[in-house]
């Protein structure tokens, strides 16, 4: 069965123009006008835009004593729900477990997804075993390592372990990604303030300044030059850490950094709430920070030193929270937001002229294609590309709720937030997963995407310069006789 959407313009990251699309066999099949299909979604008023893609969530994540409460089957229905036909998440071997083991974790959880997928695979320790494993790894299509220089005596890896590894992404043609706090700073100033007494989920923030973040930001930018790899740095938080993100693009380095929808448009006035639970949902690390930490990202975005814009979507319950109370070390980092990540951005972003609907196609699905080298098949609107494509209705509003949401969680930390721009259509591989508000997911209809290493051009222009740059003896003509 063929599907036409009609009369929309389509929005990608470079162009805009009206045609419509016609969809066969889960890819777009025609462009154009008066194009004929058995099923016609109707498009005016609207705007055509690939799928959203989310490079950063944790379903049903073991962390800290219990698991992140969406799973994939939720977590993706929430996605379409927003506009978003594709989730990259984290596989998360524990200290100790192989990476292969932990990938077929992930693979079975994962088969419930109802929109594509794909996997980062975490490094939580090193030694010969994950040495050997990464390789493996990479030839499942997982070409991504991610490393938390935060979370110091669970996954935390130190710098000559970062070293080890991101010079294995180097050789093995992968991207590293980092969590960049320091986290021997964040131990020290955690037992600190809990000596003190200051016990309470404000005390998260304080336990987390920007310049934890902006150090290891800077750190790791430094290692992965030394290593000879790009970087990709999740969640940028503030000024410091896209400071030495800026300054590294300007010097030639391959780093890309990842603001959250969370830290564009929430603050840290969340956390001295002085209702417990209110301030506890919204502990995730890094912490929501101020309006200056705010400017910045946003002018990152639309300024192109920023790149991609994600959720880290991992929820937990009030209950799951309150396993912090009296000791803020214990409540769950992390926050939903997979549903309104696009609804958000388009609404505090296009809706403000912070950023133009390209910019906004560009950050929110087309640029991370390109780094983890799925473009065009995602990310496009193109002949060929995959059918992820959302029709997005910029009249169409709704006041965010827990009551409404597809997340499992008892709370939205969007909640009360108007906004104006949803998703009419949202078509995974061409089916229509979400059609006038109304969500049809097809649980199981998800597939996981398999990436190439090495042959996107950023890798493969760092290693040349590697390679010309590397050091060399100088060849002498003459060996002086040593002196006595
Ligand atoms: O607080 C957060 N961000 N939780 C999820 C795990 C991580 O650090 O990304
Ligand atoms: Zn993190
Ligand atoms: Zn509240
Ligand atoms: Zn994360």
């Amino acid at each position: 069965m063929s599907t036409v959407i009609r009369n929309g313009t389509i929005v990608t990251a470079d162009l805009t123009y009206k045609a419509d699309v016609l969809i066969e066999d889960g890819r777009i099949a025609a462009i154009g006008t008066g194009l004929v299909g058995d099923e016609v979604l109707d498009a005016t008023g609207c705007y055509v835009m690939p799928g959203g893609i989310d490079p950063h969530t944790h379903l049903e994540m073991p962390f800290m004593g219990t698991y992140s409460s969406d799973d994939f089957e939720i977590g993706t229905r929430a996605a379409l729900a927003g506009g978003t036909t594709m989730v990259v998440d984290f596989a998360l071997p524990s200290p100790g477990q192989g990476l292969m083991d932990a990938l077929k974790m992930w693979d079975n959880k994962s088969t419930r997804a109802n929109c594509d997928y794909s996997f980062h695979m975490a490094i939580t320790w090193w030694g010969e075993q994950v040495f050997d494993e990464m390789a493996e790894v990479v030839g499942r299509g997982i070409t991504t390592f991610k490393h938390f220089m935060a979370y110091k005596g669970a996954l935390m890896v130190n710098d000559d372990e970062l070293f080890a590894s991101f010079r294995r992404c180097a050789d093995l043609g992968a991207i590293p990604m980092v969590h960049a706090e320091n986290g021997d700073v964040v131990a020290e100033l955690s037992a600190r303030l809990l000596a003190e007494g200051n016990t309470g989920p404000e005390a998260h923030a304080y336990s987390r300044p920007s310049q934890v973040e902006g150090e290891a930001t800077n750190r790791a930018i430094m290692i992965a030059d030394m290593a000879g790899v790009p970087l990709y740095v999740v969640h940028t938080s503030c000024e410091e850490a896209h400071e030495a993100i800026r300054r590294a693009r300007m010097n030639g380095k391959r780093v890309w950094g990842e603001p959250l929808i969370q830290h564009l448009t929430l603050d840290e006035s969340e956390y001295f709430d002085k209702d417990w639970d209110h301030a506890a949902r919204r502990v995730m690390s890094p912490p929501f920070r101020n309006k200056k930490h705010q400017d910045s990202l946003w002018a990152g975005l639309s300024g192109g030193t920023l790149s991609c814009v994600a959720t880290d979507h991992c929820a937990f319950s009030t209950e799951q929270k309150r396993y912090g109370v009296g000791d803020f070390t214990k409540i769950p980092n992390g926050t939903g937001g997979l549903e309104d990540r696009m609804p958000m951005l388009w609404t505090y972003g296009v809706g403000t002229g912070r950023l133009t609907m390209n910019e906004f196609v560009a950050v929110t699905s087309t640029n991370i294609a390109k780094i983890l080298n799925m473009y065009p098949t995602k990310g496009a609107v193109l002949v060929g590309a995959d059918a992820d494509l959302v029709v997005w209705d910029p009249e169409a509003r709704k006041t965010i709720s827990a009551t409404s949401q597809q997340s499992g969680i008892d709370y939205n930390v969007f909640e009360g937030k108007e906004v104006k721009g949803l998703p009419r259509y949202t078509l995974s591989r061409g089916l229509v997963s979400v059609a006038e508000g109304k969500v049809c997911t097809q649980e199981g209809h998800g597939r996981f995407v398999a990436r190439k290493p090495g042959e996107e051009a950023v890798g493969r222009a760092l290693s040349t310069w590697k390679a010309l740059t590397a050091p060399r003896p100088v060849e002498r003509s003459g060996i002086p006789a040593s002196g006595v």
